[in-house]
C-alpha cells in the first residue's frame, strides 16, 4: 500500500504530480511519500501492540536522516552494522537504548563507539567477536549487552544473493552450538547475557520459514532458563517481503498473530529489525528518457538513472515495476529500460512489454524506497541523485544532488606530480 497514483493521468506523489518534482529537481530523482512511511510504521506497531516489543528499523535499507527521524518521532529504534549507521541513528535522534548492532566484522573502533554510547545490545556473530567485546568492555570499564545471533539453519526460499540464515551462510553462530556459546559467553567478566537474535533473510513472502527459525530459537532459550540464563530481548530480525510483481507477502500482522501461541507465557520483549517493509514501497525512483532504438529483437529505452543509482535489476536480477509519469493511451513495446553505464548489465527491466516511452518523457521505478539510494555508488563519474520527501502538498530536498566537485572532493594529488 503506497501514496503514488495516477491523477487525471499524471501519477502523483501524495498530492504532488511527479513531473513538478522532476522538474524541480532534476532526475535521477528518488522520491519518497511520508504519509507511506508513517502508515506502513504504524502498521507495524499496531501489529504487535499485544507483545513488549521495539521496531529497530534496519538503517540499510535507507539511511536517509529524514527517513530516520520519521520513525524516531514513532518511538522507533535502529538495527546498525557499522559505526557509520551508530552515527546515522544517533544524530537522527534514535535513542541508544533502541539500537541493536549486528554484524560479522565489528571493528576495534566500532565496538568502543557503541560502548560508549551505551546502546541495548550487541548482536554476537562469532567466539573472536564476543572475546573483542570483552576485553573492549573490560578497557572501558563496563558490561557489555550481548544477544547471540543464532543461524538456525532455515532456507527462507529467497534470492541466494539474500539468504542469511541457512546454513552455508557466513552469518550467525550454527544453531547446535548455540548453548555452549552462551555457556562460554555467561563465563566473561564484562559481558551480559540479554538476548537472543536471528534474521533469516530478505524478501521472504511466506511465513513458514519465520516460524521455524522462531521455534528452534524459543526451544534455545527454554534450554537455557533451564541453565540459569535469562533471556530479556527475542529479536527476530527483519525480512518480511514486499509487493514488487505479483507477489502476495504476509502482513506483520499475520506474523504476529502466528508467532503468539509460540511465545505464549514467555516474559520476552520482541525486537524486529524491518527494513524492506518500512521503506520500500515507500519510495520511487523517477528517470528521463534520453533516447528510444531498435535493437535486434527489442527495443531499448536509454534512461538517465544507471545501475549506480539503483543497482537490485543487476545485482539480483530483481523486478522492479518501470511506467511512464503520464499515462495515455499508448501500444506496448518489448523493450529493455537501460541505462547510460558502459556495462550489459546496466538495466533497470529486461524483457519487459510496456507502453511505448518516448525521448524526453518522465518514468519511474517503483518499490524503489529499499536498498535503492543506499546502494547506489559513484560508478562511471556519476554524481549522486537527490532525495526528495512529499508530505501532502509539500515537497522537501532531503538530500542534495551531487556535483562533480563532490566526486574528487577526497583525492589527493600526490607531491610529485604537482
Ligand atoms: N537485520 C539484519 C541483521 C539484516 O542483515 C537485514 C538485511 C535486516 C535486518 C533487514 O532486512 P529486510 O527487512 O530489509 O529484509 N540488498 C538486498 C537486501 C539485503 C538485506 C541485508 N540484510 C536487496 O536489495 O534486496
Amino acid at each position: 500500500m503506497h501514496y503514488f497514483n495516477y491523477k487525471n493521468s499524471v501519477l502523483h506523489a501524495e498530492d504532488v504530480s511527479v513531473e513538478t518534482l522532476a522538474e524541480t529537481y532534476g532526475t535521477p530523482l528518488y522520491v519518497y511519500s511520508y504519509k507511506t512511511l508513517l502508515r506502513h510504521f504504524k502498521s507495524y506497531d499496531d501489529s504487535f501492540k499485544d507483545f513488549p516489543h521495539i521496531i529497530c528499523y534496519a538503517l540499510k535499507a535507507n539511511s536517509n536522516a529524514a527517513i530516520l527521524r520519521t520513525f524516531a518521532a514513532e518511538g522507533g529504534g535502529a538495527d546498525i552494522v557499522s559505526g557509520g549507521e551508530l552515527y546515522r541513528a544517533l544524530r537522527a535522534g534514535i535513542p541508544p537504548q533502541k539500537i541493536v548492532y549486528a554484524g560479522v566484522g565489528k571493528k576495534e573502533d566500532e565496538i568502543n563507539y557503541a560502548l560508549n554510547q551505551d546502546i541495548l545490545m550487541f548482536n554476537v556473530e562469532s567466539e573472536q567477536e564476543l572475546m573483542a567485546l570483552d576485553k573492549a568492555a573490560e578497557k572501558l570499564g563496563k558490561l557489555v549487552p550481548i544477544a547471540l545471533r543464532i543461524n538456525p539453519g532455515v532456507d527462507p526460499a529467497t534470492h541466494a544473493k539474500i539468504t542469511t540464515g541457512s546454513k552455508k551462510n557466513k552469518f550467525g553462530i550454527p544453531f547446535e552450538g548455540a548453548l555452549e556459546f552462551y555457556k562460554l559467553a555467561q563465563k566473561l567478566k564484562h559481558v551480559k547475557i540479554v538476548g537472543i537474535h536471528e534474521h533469516i533473510g530478505s524478501q521472504i513472502i511466506s511465513l513458514k520459514p519465520f516460524l521455524i527459525a522462531l521455534q528452534r530459537l524459543v526451544s534455545l532459550i527454554d534450554e537455557l532458563n533451564a541453565e540459569g540464563i535469562e533471556i530479556k530481548y527475542l529479536d527476530i530480525g527483519g525480512g518480511l517481503g514486499i509487493q514488487y510483481l505479483d507477489e502476495i507477502p504476509p502482513h506483520p500482522a499475520d506474523l504476529a498473530e502466528q508467532i503468539k501461541p509460540i511465545l505464549q507465557g514467555r516474559n520476552l520483549t520482541i525486537v524486529m529489525e524491518p527494513g524492506r517493509t518500512l521503506v520500500g514501497n515507500a519510495g520511487l525512483l523517477v528517470t528521463k528518457v534520453l533516447y528510444t532504438k531498435k535493437g535486434h529483437d527489442r527495443d531499448f529505452i536509454i534512461v538517465d538513472a544507471g545501475m549506480n543509482d539503483m543497482i537490485r535489476p543487476a545485482m539480483y536480477d530483481a523486478y522492479h515495476h518501470i511506467m511512464p509519469v503520464y499515462k495515455k493511451n499508448r501500444k506496448d513495446v518489448f523493450a529493455d529500460i537501460v541505462g547510460p553505464i558502459c556495462e550489459s548489465s546496466d538495466y533497470l527491466g529486461k524483457d519487459r512489454d510496456l507502453p511505448a516511452m518516448q525521448q524526453g518523457e518522465y518514468a519511474v521505478v517503483m518499490s524503489a524506497g529499499a536498498y535503492g539510494y543506499s546502494m547506489s555508488s559513484n560508478y562511471n563519474s556519476r554524481p549522486r541523485a537527490a532525495e526528495v520527501l512529499v508530505h501532502g502538498a509539500e515537497h522537501f530536498l532531503i538530500r542534495k544532488r551531487e556535483t562533480y566537485d563532490d566526486l574528487v572532493r577526497n583525492e589527493l594529488v600526490p607531491e610529485f606530480m604537482k
